[in-house]
């Protein structure tokens, strides 16, 4: 770290305890933040770590426990008061887990809401757009500055969140999660841009379920395990196992099932022919086989998520009476979800906030949203609906201190299981998920593929569109491709490894049309 860098902060907090009501969920943490230092925390879900970076960053209060700030050379001070306005004129600024940006606007006012550049009367509104063009070309990102936010898929969202933090002039530079949702590719000139802002001398809290991108970045790992600190280490003394072992408390076991093969003879339950996105030239098509695992791989934008939604009637194809979709040999035209729920096809959505979870409301009430007609035809049995909610809570391992809380205070990555707990309990035969384990813990996650073995073991089948590469590999017995709003080309035995995954999902190999150019034309987003 530079020596005579003035911009640097020192933020630590000492035996700092949490309520939430009469619930404790942090127990006297001590942490440092130094400028120049990437700090990564780890944990669980629901170790706690949104919580005390909520309360570093002014966001929630401290409930016991002391906050002191100075700068890197000098002495440091108790800090009395406190709150997020506060701590952002100090240079401290907190991206959420979940995003915090004001859907209506376009993404130049966001980057620039409540730091506006002002002109002699009125805002400076070229100059926040130049700038935010600035700031969206340092992250090599092709987002319109004046497309409004509420139209941006979840990657963009993030990347006008971490192009907003630029425009703050961050001292202290707090990321949550910020990759969950990135490609790899995003997230490496998201990391160029965290060791350009380490060498500028600010502090930054990195906090990921990636072990692979704490490996790379972090220069200081703490660790958290259920509230409390188990201890902040040199990142260089820790391997991956070490941070794994540390978080959960014990060894764990292997991350992915035994998966039964599918047999030649399996009945073919879905079958999707000649399906023409909307915009785009080719057509796709595929079949998901009875007990199967269909991966989905491709860069962002390559069009998963918009050729799962067109065939679930999310969206409309692009020439209506050339594709089509059957269902055990029977043709369907889904024009809403419930149309297909009613089927026994199950999706769940990449954008948990967006149409997940009803955040207001309680935990069972969210679990048993789609399944209730298994619980009672006219009723609501309570009694049983606890019962089924109790049995998902212990097989997804979905942790809260308080059973009454609403899903919105429940941590982000145990929202993610009780979302797929919900879609799973209406048992589907057909299950199509996006991004399942998005912000899920390396114990948690190994839980989960174990559970979709079973499902698939006893004749389930599940289409799973994810960017996490050792995941999509990991669990299918096939895997499709695709680049540019087109399947590419489908994988199975041996060809399923990283580089030819990458072959194809940039238009290297293509399988299915080999003599589409290279910089087709195409507008799918996925
Ligand atoms: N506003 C709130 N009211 C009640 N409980 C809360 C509230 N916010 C958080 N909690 C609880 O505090 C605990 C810690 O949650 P926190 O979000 O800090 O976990 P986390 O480590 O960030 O987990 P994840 O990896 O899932 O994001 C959880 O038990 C959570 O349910
Ligand atoms: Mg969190």
């Amino acid at each position: 770290m530079p020596e005579e860098n003035k911009k640097s902060l020192t933020l630590s907090v000492k035996k700092l305890r949490k309520s939430f009501g009469p619930v404790e969920v942090l127990h006297g943490i001590d942490l440092t933040l130094r400028g120049g230092e990437v700090h990564a925390i780890l944990g669980e879900n629901g170790a706690g770590k949104s919580t005390l970076v909520k309360i570093l960053s002014g966001f929630e209060q401290l409930s016991d426990g002391e906050l002191h700030i100075g700068e890197s050379s000098g002495n440091s001070q108790r800090i009395d008061v406190w709150n997020n306005s506060i701590a952002e004129q100090a240079g401290v600024v907190l991206i959420h887990q979940e995003f915090n940006l004001a859907e209506q606007l376009n993404v130049a006012e966001n980057i620039f809401l409540g730091n506006e550049i002002k002109g002699r009367v009125f805002l400076d509104k070229k100059a926040m757009r130049a700038k935010a063009q600035e700031y969206l070309d340092i992250l090599r990102s092709d987002i319109d500055p004046d497309s409004p936010v509420e139209r941006l898929p979840v990657s963009a969202k993030q990347m006008v969140e971490i192009a907003k933090a630029q425009a703050k002039n961050a001292r202290v530079l707090v990321l949550d999660e910020p990759t969950a949702v990135l490609t790899q590719q995003e997230s490496q000139v998201l990391f160029e841009l965290i060791d350009r802002f380490r060498q500028e001398g600010v502090a930054i809290v990195f906090i990921s379920h990636k072990l692979d991108e704490i490996e790379q970045i972090a220069d200081v790992i703490t660790v958290l395990r259920d509230g409390e600190l188990v201890g902040s280490y040199p990142a260089a003394e820790l391997s991956k196992d070490d941070m794994a072992r540390l978080m959960v408390g014990r060894e764990l076991s292997s991350l992915f099932p035994e998966m039964p093969k599918v047999p030649a003879a399996a009945e073919i339950v879905l079958r999707v022919s000649d399906l023409l996105l909307q915009g785009n030239s080719a057509p796709s098509s595929f079949e998901l086989r009875s007990g199967e695992i269909l991966g989905f791989s491709g860069l962002i934008g390559s069009g998963r998520t918009a050729l799962m939604e067109t065939v679930l009637g999310l969206r409309r194809p692009a020439k209506e009476n050339l594709g089509r979709v059957e269902l055990r040999g029977e043709r369907v035209d889904f024009k809403q979800l419930s149309a297909a729920r009613n089927k026994g096809v199950a999706y769940l959505t990449k954008d948990r906030k967006g149409s997940g979870l009803l955040l207001e409301k309680g935990l069972t009430f969210n679990f048993s949203l789609f399944s209730l007609h298994k619980i009672s035809k006219l009723l609501i049995d309570t009694k049983l609906e606890e019962i089924a909610f109790e049995k998902a809570v212990e097989t997804f391992d979905i942790r809260m201190k308080d059973k009454s809380i609403v899903a919105g205070n429940l941590s982000g990555g145990n929202q993610q299981k009780l979302l797929l707990a919900k879609i799973l309990e209406a048992e589907p035969s057909i299950i199509i998920i996006d991004e399942p384990t998005r912000g899920i813990d390396i114990g948690t996650k190994s839980q989960i593929y174990h559970f979709i073995g079973q499902l698939v073991a006893s004749g389930h089948s599940l289409i799973l569109i994810s960017s996490d590469i050792t995941e999509v590999i990991g669990l299918s017995h096939r895997v499709a491709v695709m680049y540019h709003g087109e399947i590419s080309g489908v994988l199975e035995g041996e060809e399923i490894e990283e580089v030819e995954i990458m072959r194809y999902a940039t238009g290297l190999k293509n399988k299915v049309s080999p003599q589409i150019k290279q910089n087709g034309t195409s507008n799918a987003k996925a």
